[in-house]
């Protein structure tokens, strides 16, 4: 008899924004849900996890693996290895893995092979790029799953061609939109951060509006002579419109030892540490636009109906091309200049709410999940 029904995993950022309705909908008293969070430990900073946890009210993790920082073998394998005894000591019915971070696959493998059923929620988005870690980790673990749960109608599809069985798919939504649909009320106002900034650039603020940017994707940061090439351009967007940057920890690190720091310090933007969930939603929804290479920004940017300006070749979120207010332009920086200045100068984009983006994501998986459950008790009785 398992001594837990679910056990929930996440591991880094994304998933913490996944994973909190989730356990909101569990919680509700007709779900009858018996579960326990795992946490591996991927991003372990106060700025990445711990105020993740407080503000989005996500109950401390039963578990905490602590895995940290490592290579993607490495630190896919750790997980692996120290995932594995919590599986045979719970020994849940279902593992239930949100997203297509490397904690993502390292649990779903790992299940697998113990021949433990595997949710995925977020099943069947592709950016047909794999190049991409994520999209390795996407296609496997929708390999390796039971229950395959999507956002967007065009990710059954792709799980088809896959030839993965159309009774394993279910499409219920969005879960990252009805965590923003639960907090945009607590949303930190934006001018609290941008207080954050020196008197003559939040002089600009008041006369210009704001931008919002975030860039981590190894593909932009990575290259020396990529990363330069964008921040000369996001430089250059500053003059007319002044950015606000939160910056993450990897990016940070790759500005510093590529020297490229001072092409920062001369435009009007506005750097900050990594930023915790509320404020970043409050930056979102006031900006005038957003310039991202994040796969989540694109889809809050469509929910808000606020412009956004990828910053990579593809999306594995089409939706948000089609429906909502995303334009894909890459790293050319004719492509960025000119798309910013139409935004602008013609308010760009302003979309449609895809379907199922309703808030109630999470309370369709639930529903899914307890039916599941009791077929299987009904089966074993
Ligand atoms: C991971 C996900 C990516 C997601 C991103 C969001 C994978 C393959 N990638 O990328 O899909 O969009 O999270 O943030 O899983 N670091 C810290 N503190 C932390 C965590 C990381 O300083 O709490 C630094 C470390 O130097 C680390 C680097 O950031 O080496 C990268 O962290 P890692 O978890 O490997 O990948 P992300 O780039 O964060």
């Amino acid at each position: 008899m398992p001594s837990i029904e679910v056990l929930c995993v996440v591991g880094a950022r994304p998933n913490f924004t996944k994973i909190a309705p989730i356990i909101r909908a569990f919680q509700r008293p007709e779900s009858r849900i018996n579960y326990q969070l795992l946490h591996t430990g991927q991003h372990y900073d106060e700025a990445m996890k711990a105020s993740f946890f407080e503000q989005l009210k996500i109950p401390q993790p039963d578990i905490d693996l602590e895995v940290g920082s490592a290579s993607h073998a490495v630190q896919t394998a750790q997980i692996m290895q120290q995932f594995e005894p919590v599986l045979d000591r719970l020994s849940p019915r279902l593992i239930l893995v949100v997203g297509d971070v490397n904690s993502t696959i390292a649990c779903a493998l790992v299940a697998a092979k113990k021949g433990i059923a595997v949710a995925h929620v977020e099943a069947g988005l592709r950016s047909f790029d794999r190049d991409m870690p994520e999209e390795i980790n996407r296609v496997l673990t929708d390999q390796l799953s039971n229950l395959l749960y999507t956002t967007e109608r065009q990710a059954e599809s792709n799980l088809q061609r896959e030839g993965i069985n159309g009774d394993h798919i279910v499409f219920v939504g969005n879960v990252m939109i009805d965590n923003l649909c639960f907090n945009l009320q607590y949303a930190t106002p934006s001018e609290q951060t941008l207080a954050k900034g020196e008197a003559d650039w939040r002089a600009k603020v008041a006369e210009q509006g704001f931008g919002l940017l975030t860039l981590h994707r190894p593909s932009n940061v990575d290259d020396p002579v990529i990363l330069g090439r964008l921040l000369t351009s996001l430089a250059d967007i500053s003059r007319d419109l002044p950015l606000v940057f939160p910056v993450h920890p990897r990016t940070q690190q790759k500005i510093e030892t590529a020297g490229l720091a001072p092409v920062l310090a001369d435009a009007n933007i506005l750097c900050l540490p990594p930023l915790g969930y509320l404020e970043i939603l409050g930056l979102m929804r006031d900006a005038k636009l957003v310039l991202t290479d994040s796969g989540g920004i694109q889809e809050e940017t469509t929910a808000l109906g606020v412009p956004c300006i990828t910053l990579r070749e593809n999306t594995e979120r089409p939706i948000t091309v089609t429906h909502g207010t995303n334009t894909i332009v890459g790293t050319d920086t004719d492509l960025i200049l000119k798309t910013v200045s139409d935004v602008l100068h013609n308010k760009g984009k302003s979309g449609q709410i895809p379907e199922y983006w309703d808030g109630c994501a999470a309370e369709r998986i639930a529903d899914r999940v307890r039916s599941w459950l009791d077929q299987r008790l009904a089966e074993s009785a």
